[in-house]
């Protein structure tokens, strides 16, 4: 992608920021063990404003004012031979500028001293205290120094705003770059489901199947899991965050499997639940259908306009009338849902915010009210039934987890579904295991 889609962002921030100064770093390397570190992995909101890759670095926006205009600077590494012997190319300022189209880059070691006068007698200062109390400490080290200063004509900032919150509000709604991240991360995500369809049999281990999944995910060039894929035969599913991935998977359970790949920063969130034996049993199938069902009333209930939490009461409406069907529960539909009765088999929401994180950037109400779906939110639509091995329901139903999750994009009559490539209905899942 072009710079010019991060020179548009980093513009439409400084606008809403007036004079004020934006400091926002990227995440740190963080030490695995002794001198090994864990995959680097940015901070998603200074990806969001800059495509910018490397550790030990800061964007900081400065307001226009006066006759001077806003501009975007880089704080980077310095060009270095010798650790690029080590440790691989880095950008240094200069080519750093000229790439991702800031204003300026300086090296990171002239931060400290820059600081100051970039923050003095500006209306305010756009960070996101808490996040990091180094960083917290810091600024307020600055802002302290400008206050011994009056006598220079120096004055702090007088207010501290939410930098997170303001690009929250912009990462809630994608623009054409991110979808296009996201469809072709979904893509990959497919393809890694379906190849895990066509592999499981009875008595593999279940990270046997993740790693089919991660072979499918980097050979296709995604980055990474965008979080740890879940593998879980049988009772294991009910499990909502099970991630051992490590038992023998039973001929003639069914395997939950929630993983989706991270490409250019953007995650796919995909669950499929398959037979192993690549033929559903008929309570297997009757369950299945039930969720089936309810997800594709979720998706009728995305459209602009539609309050965030629609959907998710239009699947628990299916989802409980479900429940009755399988015995599981007893009483009236509207008084179980009244009741939340449901949430013993259906305990989580019905879906989220989807893009640089799983869990994505937004909030899901604006004061009181659900936010309105728009186009160009992004979203995962995942109604599951979960009975566990214990519950005192019919036995042929015990240790079943069933999720369907797909990843749809708000669109100006309804929505895209960006994970439809990977199979779903109890035809599709039974041809591509080879029981056509
Ligand atoms: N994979 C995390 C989730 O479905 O929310
Ligand atoms: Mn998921
Ligand atoms: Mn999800």
């Amino acid at each position: 992608m072009s710079h010019q889609a991060f020179v548009a962002r980093r513009q439409r921030l400084l606008t809403q920021i007036g004079n004020g100064v934006a400091i926002l770093p990227t995440a740190p390397e963080r030490v695995r063990n002794r001198d090994t570190h864990h995959p680097y992995r940015f901070d998603s909101y200074f990806w969001y404003l800059t495509g910018f890759p490397e550790p030990d670095a800061v964007l900081v926006l400065v307001g226009g004012q006066g006759d001077s205009k806003p501009q975007s600077l880089l704080f980077c590494r310095e060009k270095d031979a010798t650790r690029e012997v080590w440790d691989g190319f880095r950008y240094g300022p200069e080519a750093a500028q000229t790439a991702f189209g800031f204003d300026a880059a300086y090296p990171i070691s002239e931060l400290a001293t820059r600081l100051p006068d970039l923050l003095a007698n500006r209306a305010a200062l756009w960070h996101s205290l808490g996040v990091d109390v180094e960083w917290d400490q810091r600024l307020g080290g600055v802002i302290n120094t400008l206050r011994g200063q009056a006598r220079k004509g120096l004055r702090p900032p007088s207010a501290v705003q939410d930098l997170h919150a303001a690009l929250d509000a912009m990462r809630r709604v994608k623009d054409g770059h991110e979808m296009d991240w996201l469809r072709q991360s979904c893509a990959i995500a497919c393809a890694g489901h379906v190849r895990a369809m066509r592999m499981a049999r009875g008595g593999m281990a279940e990270y046997e199947l993740e790693a089919e999944l991660t072979y499918a995910f980097r050979r296709r060039g995604a980055d990474a899991h965008a979080y740890p894929p879940i593998v879980a035969s049988g009772a294991s599913a009910c499990i909502l965050h099970y991630t051992e991935n490590n038992r023998l998977l039973g001929e003639h359970s069914l395997v939950l499997i929630d993983a989706g790949c991270e490409l250019q920063g953007y995650a796919a969130d995909i669950t499929r639940t398959f037979p192993v034996s690549g033929r559903f049993s008929g309570p297997q199938r009757e369950a299945y259908e039930i969720v089936l069902a309810a997800q594709t009333a979720a998706f009728a209930a995305i459209r602009p306009g539609a309050a965030f939490i629609d959907y998710h009461d239009a699947a628990v409406r299916v989802l409980t009338q479900g429940m009755l069907d399988l015995g599981l529960l007893q009483g009236s539909l509207d008084g179980l849902i009244e009741a939340g009765a449901y949430q013993r088999f259906y305990m989580h929401r019905t879906g989220h915010w989807l893009g640089l994180d799983v869990h994505d950037a937004g909030e899901y109400k604006d004061g009181d009210d659900w936010v309105r779906l728009r186009p160009g939110m992004t979203l995962t639509v995942e109604p599951g039934l979960y009975i566990p091995p214990a519950a005192d329901v019919p036995a042929h139903l015990h240790g079943m987890g069933i999720r369907i999750e797909d990843d749809v994009l708000v669109t100006a009559h309804g929505l895209e579904n960006l994970t439809a490539a990977a199979p779903k209905t109890v035809a599709e899942i039974e041809a591509v295991m080879g029981h056509d």
